[in-house]
């Protein structure tokens, strides 16, 4: 895996050349190969690259994991296949090329890059078993993740648990130094390579959750660690399984988080959580929490029964079908009953050094967000900032967030709605059930009176006193959930 720099450059420069991007991939394959490789079918694919070119040449041969011939290798990657054959990137039979390692474009709304990882594992039905060193490429998972980080410039980031680097790849593009680490070496390895082909700089560190960065401090953390949460007995994948029993890692990745943050840092993880009988899962985290110095916004997408939990992990490792796969789902099973697992739950944890007293924000919230989530994500910690230094909010300026919309249910005719919600369309895309009072204060906040004016104005209107008490927890929560905003 570790190639000489002139052939890195060299390599480089083809991919350049071919126009080796996501945008051109994806239009070589058209949307319904794309999608079909999506769901790991390839047939669709093989047959939109038949053209011999050398974007359908490499997209068969990464993407497509299929044979491709040597003459189109040559031309596609001029003097390079052998050297990539030495480092392990291709393997050459007599007449053809295969793909040892994956190869493809990766992007976001400003980046292009280019991802080496191990190869997609279980395409057209094929067995998913991969080795337990395999190095992870970029998941669904790394995509929730590099959406819901915050990208504000900062100076120093961490990626903790780093894989084949894609977390490093994007932080690489706003933070001013990098640290990625990882216990698989040849995730380092990867890692190392990629940083090199995207011509970014990463410093590649080896050991096990925050050894390798003791005593520094940083802007932002983001981590998408091996949360699996199982009995941590027999074989372990490192790239999903800790060796920690239950949540335990994810317990070490948050309650350490804090001692690893500059003031004002932020850690963003991706994590899953047990939820134990008798215990509500907002207590289980918020005593990981407590005592952190860190205000924390978590919010948990959705909970998985023990069955459908452990049948996602073991389809997920290719034993679907296995010989054993009866006794590994029923030994898992057993040992979810013996800790009084009733579920897991899956989500993130938004966390921020403050040097006030911290805010918890835990919530349940499977519904459809905005992606990427990021911005909202920062504006939440901008808010949260804004009502700690505030204990009222009546004498402030608050503007309605442009995105919100109001629905009025009723029937034909009627003087007044049933019911009004207010239904956000960006960001968490929350909804509100409003009555008069709030609907119209979110109407009226445009930033030229304050919260107590505008209720005063809505208290003569409808002959209505004492509305600034009445409505104080209220207008705080429109703000916390982003309906109001700090005005101008
Ligand atoms: C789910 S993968 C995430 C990879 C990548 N960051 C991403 O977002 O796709 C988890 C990574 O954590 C690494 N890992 C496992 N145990 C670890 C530990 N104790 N400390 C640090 N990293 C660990 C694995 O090797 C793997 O690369």
């Amino acid at each position: 895996m570790d190639l000489p720099a002139d052939v890195v450059t060299r390599l480089r420069d083809a991919l350049h050349e071919t126009g080796f991007t996501y945008d051109a991939v994806a239009a070589v394959l058209g949307p319904v190969a794309h999608a079909a490789l999506s769901r790991n079918e390839t047939t669709p694919g093989l047959r939109a690259t038949r053209d011999g070119s050398p974007l359908s040449t490499l997209t068969r041969l990464w993407l497509l994991q299929a044979p491709v011939p040597v003459a189109d290798v040559e031309r596609a990657l001029p003097d390079l296949l052998d050297p990539l054959c030495l480092a392990g990137l291709l393997e050459r039979s007599v007449g053809e090329v295969r793909a040892r390692l994956d190869l493809r474009p990766y992007a976001d709304e400003d980046h292009d890059w280019w991802v080496v990882s191990d190869l997609t594992p279980g395409l057209d039905g094929a067995g998913a078993r991969v080795g337990p060193d395999h190095v992870l490429g970029i998941s669904s998972a790394s995509s929730s993740l590099a959406q819901l980080t915050v990208r504000d410039p900062v100076d120093r980031a961490l990626d903790l648990g780093t894989g084949c680097g894609v977390q490093a790849l994007h932080l690489a593009a706003h933070a001013g130094t990098v640290v990625a680490t990882d216990v698989n070496e040849r995730a380092l390895a990867v890692t190392r390579l990629n940083a090199a082909l995207n011509e970014v700089a990463v410093d590649v560190r080896a050991g096990s959750l925050y050894e390798p960065v003791a005593g520094e401090t940083f802007d932002l953390v983001v981590t998408n660690p091996p949360f699996v949460v199982s009995p941590a007995t027999g074989e372990r994948l490192v790239y999903r399984d800790s060796g920690l029993p239950g949540d335990e890692m994810v317990r070490r990745v948050v309650t350490g988080a804090a001692r690893h943050l500059a003031p004002g840092g932020r850690a963003q993880v991706l994590a899953n959580w047990v939820h134990r009988r008798g215990e509500a899962w907002e207590e289980r985290l918020s005593g990981w929490l407590e005592g952190s110095g860190c205000d924390a916004w978590v919010v948990q997408r959705e909970v998985a029964d023990p069955a459908e939990y452990v049948e996602l992990w073991l389809k997920d490792a290719g034993l679907h079908g296995a010989p054993d796969y009866a006794e590994r789902y029923d030994t898992w099973l057993s040992w979810f009953d013996d800790e009084a697992v009733e579920g897991v739950g899956f989500g993130w944890l938004d966390l921020r050094r403050v040097d006030r007293d911290p805010v918890l924000r835990l919530e349940h919230w499977p519904y459809d967000v905005e992606q990427p989530l990021g911005p909202e994500i920062a504006d939440h910690g901008r808010r949260t900032d804004f009502l700690a230094a505030r204990p009222g909010l009546a004498d402030e300026l608050l503007v309605a967030r442009v995105d919100v919309r109001e629905e009025s249910v009723g029937a034909p005719g009627a003087a007044d709605p049933e019911t009004i919600v207010l239904r956000q369309q960006r960001g968490m895309r929350r909804a509100h059930q409003a009555d008069t009072v709030v609907a119209g204060l979110v109407g009226a906040c445009d930033g030229d009176l304050t919260v107590g004016q505008v209720l005063d104005a809505l208290g003569t209107l409808l002959e209505r006193a004492g509305l600034r008490e009445e409505y104080a927890a209220e207008v705080r929560d429109l703000v916390t959930t982003g309906f109001l905003t700090p005005g101008p």
